[in-house]
């Protein structure tokens, strides 16, 4: 394993003739957990090359306070990603990745103004924007993200799509805390009570599942059960589709922490 910490010496680094091998690109902000290491799982299991980007990438925050507050363990990831079956961590400094000058902007339209679009102007832009400079950065013949983050999965794919980059987006499975709460790097800023008011994110979204399956509206029943907590704040509940599931999304703040997480209504055709 080798961490590479600037463009020009992960082109070095890269630089081997591809042939029938494929290559890997997990991207991550860091702070790796159980969700990570299962997308690196798939990447080593399918790949012979395995990439893991860790970047917190800045042009995808809105609010500095949560950029700063972002929590930065660049060694521990990188022995977690290894573990793993990562075979480079790439951990470029903000520098290296928006030089002085930097202008140039990947804008997705329509299908980043709701949910996640609309409660955080910019920051699509600045996920697609990174995304496809690590697609060019390391050329991966595929591209690993999280059900969790359903729409950024969206977004990115249609990017991938919009602009043929030659890369193909795998998806994986959402991993869980036992009492079924997401797994985020957000999670840690919990505090115990938070924490133990969280859970009632996926029972939220379970309700609307069952409410679906009965023929009942599963936006109301998800939202009734979020409200039997008055300490929570929802930003919203609504559904989507992407890449042909139909999805329930929620966003919460509890607290000072934001959480999002969504299941599947079923698949669409
Ligand atoms: P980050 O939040 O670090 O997530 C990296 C990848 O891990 C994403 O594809 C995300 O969907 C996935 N992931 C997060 N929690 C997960 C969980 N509980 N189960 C399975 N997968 C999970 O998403 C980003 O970083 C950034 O926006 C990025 C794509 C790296 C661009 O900066």
């Amino acid at each position: 394993m080798k961490i590479v910490s600037s463009p020009s010496e992960l082109g070095a680094t890269l630089e081997r003739p591809i042939s029938a091998n494929l290559t890997g690109l997990v991207p991550t902000m860091g702070s790796l957990h159980e969700g990570h290491l299962s997308l690196i799982r798939m990447a080593r299991s399918e790949c012979s090359r395995v990439v893991v980007s860790v970047f917190v990438n800045p042009t995808q925050f809105s609010e500095t306070r949560d950029l700063d507050a972002y929590p930065r363990q660049l060694e521990r990831d990188a022995a977690l990603a290894t573990d793993a079956g990562a075979d480079v961590v790439f951990a470029p400094s903000p520098e290296a990745m928006y030089p002085e000058g930097f202008a140039t902007w990947v804008e997705p339209s329509e299908s980043a103004t709701g949910l996640e679009g609309q409660m955080r102007p910019g920051h699509f832009r600045g996920v697609a924007t990174v995304c496809l400079k690590l697609f060019n950065l390391i050329a991966p013949h595929r591209a690993y993200f999280g059900w969790k983050d359903a729409q950024q999965t969206a977004i990115v794919g249609q990017m991938i799509s919009d602009l043929n980059v030659p890369v193909t987006l795998r998806l994986g499975e959402t991993v869980r805390e036992p009492d079924g709460l997401a797994l985020s790097s957000r999670n840690a800023r919990l505090s115990a009570d938070e924490r133990a008011r969280a859970k009632v994110l996926p029972e939220a979204l379970r309700a609307g599942l069952a409410a679906h399956d009965a023929d009942e509206n599963a936006r109301e029943a998800t939202l009734d059960v979020l409200q039997g907590d008055p300490q929570l704040t929802v930003e919203y509940v609504e559904e989507m589709t992407a890449h042909h599931h139909r999805l329930l999304c929620v966003a919460v703040r509890i607290g000072t922490t934001r959480l999002i997480d969504n299941m599947t209504l079923e698949e669409s055709a």
